[in-house]
């Protein structure tokens, strides 16, 4: 996809540079309401972007100030799912690098796989395993990333330092651990999530992976937050459903807004 269209359609818009980009998943919308001063570019002005499709995603960028930073919001996310390619998945962070921003903070709904991490939970990323088989950097190398992305530490060793500690400081339990990325859209099976275990995830979801990658690739600082919003597969008598994901996004977005509110002052 060809980002220049999009980037001048995006600078024209924005009354100020972005210090950080923050990615909302399922059920944190309502982070947008908090935004003082917002200015808000649907995805559908923004050239090359689709209109974002699924329910819970409102599928625009938001400027402005949280926690008296200058921020631009993703509200709603484009997932492979959806059959959007990787480079339309990972556009929003690579527009966001295009127009200055110095960190990404991605936020996600996960399905919990460990009994240490039930439904509520919330799990700071400490690394992930690319279970989707694609990738946004797949192609010519785009202006500003590189060819091949040293990926021994995708998750920011200090910013991760810093949200544990903000964490402590208002006593919002936090755990760490791996997000295993999905294509998705079916939820996954037993026997799946049997396997993904064993090979060394907490959390899994279907999102997020193209979006590190892009801004890895870029040399940004990335930092992520798995709000747990069912157990996984097998874990629980009870069938998965999408609007029971929404709702416990919704139950937990407030303790996942405050950390989030406490951690904009610490993104470099
Ligand atoms: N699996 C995959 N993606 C998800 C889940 C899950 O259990 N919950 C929320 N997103």
């Amino acid at each position: 996809m060809e980002l220049d269209d999009a980037l001048t359609a995006l600078r024209r818009r924005l009354p100020g540079t972005p210090d950080a980009l923050v990615v909302l998943g399922s059920g944190l919308g309502p982070l947008v309401a908090e935004v003082v001063d917002p200015v808000k570019v649907p995805f559908a002005d923004v050239p090359g972007l689709p209109a974002a499709g699924v329910a819970g995603h409102g599928g625009a960028f938001v400027f402005g100030r949280v926690s008296g930073r200058p921020l631009l919001l993703q509200a709603g996310r484009f997932h492979l799912y959806e059959g959007h390619s990787p480079e339309v998945v990972s556009a929003p962070v690579r527009l966001a690098a295009r127009l200055g921003v110095k960190s990404v903070l991605v936020t996600n709904a996960a399905g919990g796989i460990r009994r240490t991490v039930p439904p509520g939970s919330l799990v700071l990323v400490e690394d992930h395993l690319n279970l989707m088989f694609r990738s946004p950097l797949v192609g010519p190398v785009m202006e500003g990333e590189d060819r091949f992305p040293d990926m021994s530490a995708p998750y920011d060793p200090d910013l991760r330092a810093s949200v544990a500690e903000e964490a402590r400081r208002l006593k919002i339990p936090l755990h760490q651990g791996v997000y295993a990325g999905v294509l998705g859209p079916s939820y996954e099976t037993p026997s799946e999530i049997r396997m993904l275990e064993r090979m060394g995830a907490h959390v899994v979801g279907m999102s997020t992976v193209p979006e590190v990658l892009a801004a890895r690739s870029g040399q940004l600082p990335v930092v992520a937050l798995s709000l747990v919003t069912n157990w996984a597969a097998g874990l629980s008598p009870d069938p998965l459903n999408h609007q029971e994901v929404l709702e416990a996004g919704e139950r937990a977005s407030k303790t996942v807004r405050r950390l989030v509110r406490a951690v904009v002052p610490r993104l470099p």
